[in-house]
C-alpha cells in the first residue's frame, strides 16, 4: 500500500498556520486540512439551533448530524447542511464557541473521522491543534508554529482593520489569552507541540521564512 505523506501544522490561534499551511499545501500540490473550520462549523450549527453550550449531548448529537462539505479554491468555502456559512466561519463568537466545545471528549471523537477522511494522495497538509498528536500521530512532518500572544493580537487586529471592521486591541488580546489557557489545559487533546515536531517561533519572521522553513523540513 502506498503511504500518503501527511505535514502537521499544530499551534495557538494566530500564529500563522493557516496562511502556512495553504501556502504550503499550495506548493506541494497537496491537500489541506483546516481543522479549526470543522469546529467552526460545529459551533455554528450549534449557535444556530441555540443548543444549550453546556449540554454535552446535545452538542454530540448536532455534531452526528451536521453535514459538511468544503471547497477547497483560493478561499475555502464551507457548506453546512447545504447552506454557505464561509462568511460567519471567521468571527471571534464562532471561533470562542469553537473552543468550548472542542474542550468536550465525545465532541472530539465524532470529529475525528471527518479529519482523517482527509487524508488522501498525493499528501496532506493538517493544520489545528491536535494534527501532530491525536489526528495524525504517524505524520512524516510535524511542525509546532507558535507566536507570542501580543504579537498574535496585533496580526489579528490588522486583518480586522483591513476588512473594515471595528477591533479593540485589548480585548482580542485578552481573548486569544483565554482561548490558549482553554486549548491548553483541557484534558482531551490538549495544544502542546508533538514530542516529534519542529517548533517554529513565528514572532519575528515574515510569512516566507516560515513557509521556507516548513518546505525544508517536508523535503
Ligand atoms: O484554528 P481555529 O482558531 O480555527 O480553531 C478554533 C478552535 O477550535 C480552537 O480555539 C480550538 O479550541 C478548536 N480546535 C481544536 N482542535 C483542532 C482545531 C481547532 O480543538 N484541531
Amino acid at each position: 500500500m502506498m503511504t500518503i505523506p501527511v505535514l502537521t501544522i499544530d499551534g495557538p490561534s494566530g500564529a500563522g498556520k493557516g496562511t502556512v499551511s495553504r501556502a504550503v499545501a499550495k506548493q506541494l500540490g497537496w491537500h489541506y486540512l483546516d481543522s479549526g473550520s470543522i469546529y467552526r462549523s460545529l459551533a455554528i450549527a450549534v449557535l444556530q439551533q441555540q443548543t444549550e453550550l453546556s449540554d454535552v449531548a446535545a452538542v454530540v448529537k448536532v455534531a452526528e448530524a451536521m453535514q459538511l462539505e468544503f471547497e477547497c479554491g483560493d478561499e475555502l468555502i464551507v457548506k453546512l447542511n447545504g447552506t454557505d456559512i464561509t462568511a460567519q466561519l471567521g468571527t471571534e463568537t464562532t471561533g470562542n464557541t469553537a473552543s468550548i466545545i472542542a474542550a468536550y471528549p465525545d465532541v472530539r471523537q465524532v470529529l475525528l473521522q471527518k479529519q482523517k477522511d482527509f487524508k488522501k494522495l498525493p499528501g496532506l497538509v493538517a493544520d489545528g491543534r491536535d494534527m501532530g498528536t491525536v489526528v495524525f500521530p504517524d505524520a512524516a512532518s510535524k511542525v509546532f508554529l507558535t507566536a507570542s500572544a501580543d504579537e498574535r493580537a496585533k496580526r489579528r487586529y490588522k486583518q480586522l482593520i483591513e476588512k473594515g471592521i471595528s477591533a479593540n486591541l485589548d480585548r482580542i488580546t485578552q481573548e486569544i489569552e483565554a482561548r490558549d489557557k482553554r486549548d491548553q489545559e483541557r484534558k482531551a487533546a490538549p495544544l502542546v507541540a508533538a514530542k516529534d515536531a519542529l517548533t517554529i517561533d513565528s514572532s519575528n519572521l515574515n510569512i516566507n521564512q516560515v513557509i521556507e522553513a516548513v518546505l525544508s523540513l517536508v523535503r
